[in-house]
């Protein structure tokens, strides 16, 4: 008997043959149709804030690759632009905002004329969904959104806001708490208007030592999970607080996240260890998909062998890379779907 939605049934517990399959930022540069999007919207915050465009950039790596799911097209520091931060993205430069160094920097409610776009988007990707694929909505991690506002960039591996974590921890709390209040309600609301399931990208994670870790990223990651299953009591929340390392198992047993992603430097031994807590996504290493070859079907294959037979998504440990060649990503695939 074939699943509805097989992603979404791997999150809810269930072991799933072939493993389902989506790739964190599926929809961008390495696909020509994205770039020709792009041109057309004229920038990447108009693409991201034009509903029949986002929805349109959501659905072309369906099309091409009918993966499981479709994440929303978007970005994690709309939210701060909601909360009144002036954020650009710049060609091959990634965002860059006003640095942030007080709590009052930040709005007490995200601006709903910025976010109601995104909301529209989502119900337009609903509408036009294959019914067997899970719509993914998604939200960056207070902590990773904070480091990017405080540092006003990712060009200085976020020295600010590491110095803030250490110097002065307190605000740094009402920074994030006042990122978490506006986090829950914006994945909240990408439920309301019709995603399957939602992931926190807490991508700059891997930054913090353990205890700033559980004060940072585990404690407001618990609150945002329990807000949202206040709401929606059943929905799953993929949690990848990134290059976790040692940590993992405590935010996959603390936060009450449904299912775990992980980075590509996760051991497999490790990764199958952490599936004792609930279903695992990832890790394929993005540059070996841009390698190809027997060092790609080795690597898929030694993913599936590991973790496949108890609940398991097959991602990346990262964002897909721009120079990835598409056949490879065809190769990809089929290796997981076990196609010749
Ligand atoms: O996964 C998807 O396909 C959905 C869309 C998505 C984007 N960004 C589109 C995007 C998602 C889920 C994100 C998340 C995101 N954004 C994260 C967390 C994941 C990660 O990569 O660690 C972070 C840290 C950001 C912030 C951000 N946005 C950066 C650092 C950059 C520049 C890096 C780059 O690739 O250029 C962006 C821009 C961005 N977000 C692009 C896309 C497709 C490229 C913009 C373009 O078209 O020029």
């Amino acid at each position: 008997m074939s699943v509805p939605k097989p992603l979404l049934a791997a999150l809810q517990g269930q072991s799933i043959q072939p493993a389902p399959l989506w790739l964190m930022r599926q929809a961008g540069r390495y696909l020509p149709e994205y770039r020709q999007l792009r041109e057309r919207a004229g920038g990447f915050l108009e693409l991201c804030l034009t509903p029949e465009l986002a929805a349109e950039a959501t659905l072309q790596p369906i099309r091409r690759f009918g993966f499981d799911g479709a994440i929303l097209f978007s970005d994690i520091l709309i939210i701060a632009k909601a909360l009144g931060r002036a954020v650009t993205f710049r060609e091959g430069d990634g965002p860059s905002l006003p640095a942030l160094t007080d709590v009052g920097g930040l709005a007490a409610q995200p601006d709903t004329s910025v976010m109601a776009p995104v909301y529209a988007a989502v119900r337009e990707v609903k509408a036009s969904l294959p019914t067997a694929t899970t719509l993914l909505g998604f939200a960056g991690g207070p902590w990773t959104v904070a480091a990017y506002a405080i540092d006003g960039s990712g060009r200085t591996q976020f020295t600010k806001a590491c110095g803030m974590a250490r110097e002065n921890p307190a605000m740094l709390d009402a920074i994030i708490a006042r990122l978490s209040d506006a986090t829950a309600a914006h994945l909240i609301a990408q439920l309301d208007a019709g995603a399957d399931v939602v992931q926190i990208f807490d991508s700059w994670a891997g930054l913090l030592p353990p205890e700033q870790f559980r004060r940072f990223v585990m404690a407001p990651t618990q609150r945002i999970v329990a807000a949202i299953h206040a709401r929606h009591p059943q929905a799953a929340v993929i949690g990848f607080p990134r290059n976790a390392g040692a940590l993992y198992a405590a935010y996959f047993a603390e936060t009450g996240v449904t299912a775990l992603c992980i980075d590509q430097a996760v051991p497999l031994t490790q990764a199958h260890d952490l599936q004792k807590h609930g279903p695992v996504q990832g890790n394929l290493d993005p540059a070996v998909l841009v390698a190809g070859g027997a060092a790609l079907d080795r690597a898929v294959g030694d993913i599936l062998a590991a973790l496949g037979q108890r609940p398991f998504v097959f991602n990346l440990g990262h964002g897909i890379l721009p120079e990835t060649p598409l056949a490879h990503v065809e190769r990809l695939v089929r290796l997981v779907r076990g196609g010749p």
